[in-house]
């Protein structure tokens, strides 16, 4: 039998070897050279502020961030994933059973049930913002907008150490940046809090 540590290492290593599986199949959605390392994960893990509402995590992947959200003391119930590849959604359904997992897009959130007329306390999101189609990115925003209420956190990272974002969601503003060196590469993370439907950054 597996000890826990040998389990969680053949889980770390089946999440690698599907998402450089789907990296090859699909280098614009996936859109980094490799998973993230534990140390951004827990960064971003870290931005999530207490209190009530569902964690949204976009773009999982293979659950690095995931990982580092329960270790952070997330409670799996309100924990929900959103994960357009197919074979990367099977993977994080074995790794995490007792998470709720949405093998979808993260352009149709408004549409997904378990996240209808749900508070959300904070949107951690992995999606590769800069190689995907601007118009797909657009819709997501319209949807990150649609779905969040005052004090959502919008925790977004980005390989761009410098520079804005020019289709930020509506109604964020930025409240926390961070670069965190220990990434390959190097990555920054911006956390935003949604104002009101008219702030902007
Ligand atoms: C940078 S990778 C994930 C990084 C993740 N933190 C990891 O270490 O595995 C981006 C992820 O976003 C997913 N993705 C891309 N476009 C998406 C979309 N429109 N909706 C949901 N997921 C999407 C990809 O399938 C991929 O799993």
């Amino acid at each position: 039998m597996l000890e826990v540590n040998e389990l969680n290492a053949s889980r770390w290593a089946a999440g690698y070897w599907h998402f450089i599986r789907e990296l090859v199949r699909h280098p614009r959605e996936i859109g980094a050279m490799c998973p993230s390392s534990p140390f951004l994960a827990r960064r971003m893990a870290s931005l999530v502020p207490e209190g009530q509402g569902l964690v949204l995590e976009l773009g999982p992947g293979g659950g690095v961030v995931t990982a580092a959200l329960l270790s952070q003391g997330i409670a799996a119930d309100d924990l929900v994933l959103v994960e357009r590849s197919a074979v990367l959604s099977a993977h994080l359904a074995r790794r995490f059973p007792g998470v709720k997992l949405i093998h979808g897009d993260a352009a149709h959130l408004s549409r997904f049930e378990a996240l209808r007329n749900q508070p959300i306390r904070a949107i951690v999101s992995s999606l590769p913002l800069r190689s995907l189609r601007r118009s797909v990115v657009r819709e997501i925003m319209d949807q990150i907008s649609l779905i969040s209420g005052p004090g959502t956190m919008f925790i977004q990272f980005t390989y761009a150490l410098r520079g804005g974002f020019a289709d930020q969601a509506a109604g964020f503003k930025r409240d926390q940046r961070h670069v965190v060196w220990r990434n390959l590469p190097p990555a920054r993370i911006d956390a935003y809090r949604y104002l009101s439907e008219s702030a902007t950054d």
